[in-house]
This record gives structure tokens, sequence and C-alpha cells, in this order.
């Protein structure tokens, strides 16, 4: 171990027990009063921890990797787990990768070597932060891997995120609704542009869509009429829309140029589905295929609105931001962290007890309620 790494080590080592202690402080500040004249003095304590910062959060510093600016969620998650930390009286070392993973591994490494107490990544490659997340364990300081599962390594203590399969079931049921597959005659045909491989999630949202769809498939009922209805054939790096559109360009000059119509493109997020839209705009003149989404990106939903996407999923980034500063509050105070699926998630070294928030359904007919009543777009943003 280089002395450098040693001197960080000691460091942390020290700042992590000081902070260890005032989460033992809460606690013992916490038990019964045994006297009246004890519980006055006990009241004292609290009105100052009332005063100041919670004691896990009183400078502790956090910092929030994210994988790029590029994709639109990733800034509302960036300003929305900062805003939510800084005034839970953490201070924040937010980082954005430009989809760069040696960027990343740097600015996380800078991270703990400038003393951050607790890591929150949403990776951009789920298995290339190895170094970064060894040195992060050395430290002893806690990860929590955010949206996106950090893949073989033990150094991750927690996963936040939405339900990812879920998101692909909502996808796919959406599609056997609009089509009334269970009663139509059929059949449709159906195209689907998948994630990035490199992203643990892609798989979740292709599997849990295609795992809805494939008795369809399967009767006939729906005709992949390129033949790509494997996540490998359908995937896009980086979820680049530039990638989804000339993907979508070359199917739709080789199978659809002689007026079939494609009645479905599956879609596992908006900016793929931006590229699918794109081309179509510019490559189709058949019947306007339904589209699926997730993240009800703002171009998205103008599309919503203009009829050129069916539907979208929604995943709220202000609730994850508040489900992650509450787990980070709890890791510090060594209290018990909230988690509802200790099942779902093996990382490679094992599964990680995670929090999966509920992904919700969107569509032209509630996006009103969903996206501008609750604050997350203003009127003027959707116009
Ligand atoms: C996934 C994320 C999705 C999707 C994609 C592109 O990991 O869960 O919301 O948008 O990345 O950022």
């Amino acid at each position: 171990m280089s002395k450098k790494f040693l001197g960080i080590l000691l460091a942390t080592a020290m700042v992590a027990t000081t902070l260890v202690g005032c989460g033992a402080k809460t606690e013992e500040a916490a038990a019964p009063a045994a006297t009246e004249e004890a519980a006055e003095e006990e009241a004292a304590p609290a009105a100052e921890e009332e005063a100041a910062a919670p004691v896990e959060a009183n400078g502790t510093k956090v910092g929030v990797s994210m994988p790029t600016k590029d994709l639109q969620r990733w800034n509302q998650d960036g300003s929305n787990m900062e805003s939510e930390l800084k005034a839970a009286g953490y201070e924040v070392d937010l980082q954005f990768a430009s989809n760069d993973v040696q960027t990343q591994v740097s600015q996380i490494e800078n991270m703990i070597a400038s003393g951050a107490n607790v890591l929150v990544i949403a990776a951009i490659e789920g298995s290339s932060l190895g170094e970064a997340l060894d040195m992060a364990k050395e430290a002893g300081i806690p990860v929590i891997a955010y949206d996106r599962l950090l893949m073989n390594s033990d150094a991750v203590s927690y996963y936040a995120t939405f339900d990812n399969y879920m998101v692909g079931t909502k996808q796919g049921e959406y599609v056997v609704k609009a089509l009334d597959l269970d009663n139509a005659e059929g059949p449709f045909n159906i195209e689907f542009t998948a994630g990035d491989p490199g992203d643990n999630n892609a798989g979740y949202f292709f599997n849990g869509a295609f795992d809805v769809l494939k008795p369809y498939i399967e009767s006939g009922k729906l005709n992949v009429v390129s033949g790509q209805k494997t996540f490998d054939e359908a995937a896009t790096p980086t979820w680049a829309t530039e990638t989804a559109q000339s993907r979508a360009e070359n199917i739709l000059s080789s199978y659809y140029a002689d007026g079939t119509n494609v009645d479905v493109w599956l879609c596992s997020n908006d900016s793929t589905a931006l590229g699918v839209e794109n081309a179509l705009a510019a490559n189709y003149n058949g019947t306007y295929p339904i589209i699926t989404g997730q993240d009800c990106d703002i171009e998205n939903v103008k599309n919503m609105i203009a009829g050129k996407q069916s539907m979208s999923i929604f995943k709220d980034t202000r609730t994850l931001a508040s489900q992650v500063v509450k787990m980070v509050g709890q890791i510090l105070s060594g209290s018990e962290v909230d988690v509802n699926d200790t099942t779902t998630y093996d990382n490679g070294t094992g599964v990680i007890p995670s929090y999966l928030c509920e992904p919700v359904f969107a569509d032209v007919n509630n996006y009103k309620e969903l996206l501008i009543d609750s604050g997350y777009y203003t009127e003027d943003q959707l116009q």
C-alpha cells in the first residue's frame, strides 16, 4: 500500500471513527431519562441538535458520481441529490464523467482522497470501477450504487434504484393492452430497441418487456420482422440516440421499404425512443407504430403530446434522491438501513441489499397530473 494512500486511509479512518462516535452519541442521547432533572439535561442536547444539522450530517462529505450530463435524467438526479444532501447538512462533491469510464474512476478516487465519507455512484459501466471501489473499501468508505448496479465488487454496501424489471413489464403490458393482443386477430409487426450492454439495468428492462410479449411472439400474433429479438441484437451502446436512430434506419430500409407497416417499436428508454422517432420521421410512411420509452424526458413528453410516442415510464428522480439521502443518514448513524429487496440484485459477489422505488406509467392522458401538478416540469417546459 503506497504511503500516500496510507495517509489518506489513516485520515479517513480518523474521520470515520469520529463520525461513528457522533452517531453513537445520538443513540446515547436517545436513552430514556431516569429522572426529571436528567430529562431537562437531555432536552438541551436535543435542542442543540435541532439548531445544527443532524449529527451524522454535520459537514460529512458525500461524493456523488454521475455518468454523464448528455442524458437528461442524470442532470436531474445529480442536482436533486446535491440539493437534498446539502439541505440535510452534508457537504457534497458532485461530479459528471461525460460517459468516460476512466474519468469516472479518477473522479471517484479524488473523492476518496479528499475525504468523502460515503460514495453514491451511478456507473457508466457497472463492471469498470473495480480499481476505485477497491480504494473505497480499503478506506472503509460505504458505497451506494445509484440506479445502476455496480458489478463484481464487494465494496458495494447498498443499491438504490427503481424496479428495473417492472419498468420492462409495464412497457410490455402497455403493448398488450394497446393492441388488445388477447382478442385481436393480428399478426402485428414489432421491433425492439434495447439499452447499453454495459448497464446492468438494460437487461432487466428488455427481459421485463420480452417476458410479457414472448407468448404473443411464439404464437405468431407478434412478428419481429427484422428477426432481431435478442438483447444483444437490439442493444444500444451508451443509450445513444444517434446509434438507435441509425439502427432503426437500417431496419426500416431493409424490412419496411416495401410498404410493410411496423405496428410497435418497443424502446427501453426515451433517448433510444427519440432515435427511433427521428428515423421514422425521415424514412417511413406507413401507419405510425406504438412506441414505448422510459424517463419522461422533456423531448419525449413533447412527442407524447404530439402523438409521436405512446408512453414513457416515469421514474421520479426526486423520490430516488430522497431515498438515498435517507440511506446515507442511516449508514452514517449506524442505524438500520431501509431496504425492500434482499434477493434480486446479485452483483457477482453476492446479493446487494436494495431499495426499489416503484416506476409509474405515463402517457398523454396522465402526464399533466404526474409531471406538471407534481412540480417535476412546468407547463412551459413542455410547450
Ligand atoms: C439506465 C436508467 C434509465 C435509462 C438509461 C439511460 O440505467 O435506469 O433511466 O434512461 O440508463 O440513462
